[in-house]
């Protein structure tokens, strides 16, 4: 079965062909980032016209690359949440056109079990149960993936993303946006011991995180530093930091692993790019003797290709829609309206 994929929910337009839910045909992206990055941050009306002038060119350069025609499609799978609602409503029309004049069937996707979705295409031998660590710009959890539609939430963040929390700190440090990848990059040469960070202690769900604190903190001390004109070691602060929200997520995600008894560890989204977090998961499930699976880099940060695949196991659920398929700004990753 072949699936056109879309994705549109925030700066990236995404089209991909995939087959089966396991074999990438073709990965289109256009990418925003560079005309977002002048402001800081996305824009959300920009975004949205962005994604309007790339969607359709982006879906014939899909067809084109895979060697296939519009008649090879067997269905349409989008991101209809949650995202930057403008944004969303593109590639959400967009497939409904697409399905109506194909004569195909609608499966909507939401975009952080495309992410978790991305394993299936990195590891063709990885099925469910497993545990995912869910880490983007804009969620943070740790999800118990029993089936390919079947998940249970063990634990999240109860403020900010650990994403928002790396773009923020790198925007402070004058790095461009996303700053992410750029404060990774610096953490490299740094001393993770330098400046110590906070760590939230949470009372209630021990698998619960918080980053809003350690934020605010790196924050002040940056702020504080210029105050007094002190100069800051950069390379060492992004490391400092970046251990601070490792050691928040890993121990978590491991406590969470051998409470399930699983032997095999996923990590998704934007952020399980992050080579501190890659290499503590490294370390951890080889002492546990347990298997990591992390995407490669094309696969941590949005991409069409994640939502075909995660598109064909809802096809074979049977979690369809029609023409009457609207676009959801925030929906839990159960299908709850939040
Ligand atoms: O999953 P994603 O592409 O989009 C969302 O669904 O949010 O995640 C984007 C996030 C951004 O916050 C970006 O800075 C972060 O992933 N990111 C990283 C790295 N690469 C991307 N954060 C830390 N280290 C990285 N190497
Ligand atoms: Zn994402």
């Amino acid at each position: 079965m072949i699936i056109l994929a879309v994705e549109s929910s925030c700066d990236e337009t995404a089209v991909a062909l995939v087959r089966d839910g396991r074999e990438v045909l073709a990965d289109c992206i256009a990418s925003q980032v560079a005309l977002h990055r002048e402001y800081g941050g996305v824009v959300p009306e920009i975004a949205s016209r962005k994604h309007i002038e790339a969607i359709y060119a982006l879906a014939d350069e899909a067809l084109e690359r895979a060697g296939l025609t519009r008649a090879d499609i067997d269905a349409v799978a989008v991101t209809y949440a949650p995202g930057l609602i403008g944004a969303v409503l593109v590639g959400v029309n967009f497939a409904k056109a697409a399905a109506y004049a194909l004569d195909v069937p609608i499966i909507p996707v939401h975009h952080l079990k495309g992410h978790i979705a991305a394993n299936y295409l990195a590891y063709p031998e990885l099925e469910p149960p497993f545990l995912c660590l869910v880490v983007s710009g804009g969620h943070t959890m740790i999800v118990d993936v029993k089936d390919y539609t079947d998940l249970e939430i063990l634990g999240s963040t109860r403020d900010d993303a650990a994403g928002e929390c790396f773009d923020k700190v790198a925007r402070v440090l004058g790095m461009p946006y996303p700053g992410g990848a750029a404060l990774d990059r610096a953490a490299q040469s740094g001393d993770d011991t330098k400046y110590p960070m906070p760590m939230a202690k949470l009372s209630g769900n021990p698998l619960d995180m918080s980053f809003s604190g350690l934020k605010t903190a790196t924050l002040n001390l940056i702020h504080n530093c210029e105050q007094r004109e002190e100069e800051i070691d950069i390379p060492s602060l992004c490391a400092s930091f970046a251990r601070a929200v490792s050691e928040t997520l890993v121990p978590r995600t491991m406590s969470a692993l051998r409470a399930r008894g699983y032997q095999k560890l996923a990590i998704a989204g934007g952020v399980a790019a992050n080579s501190r977090i890659r290499a503590d998961f490294e370390r951890e499930t080889q002492k546990l003797g347990v298997t990591l699976y992390a995407p490669p880099l094309s696969l941590c940060g949005d991409n069409g290709a994640m939502i075909g695949s995660q598109g064909y196991y809802e096809y074979l659920a049977g979690n369809l829609a029609g023409q009457d398929l609207n676009a959801y700004a925030t929906k839990s990753i159960l299908g709850e309206q939040m």
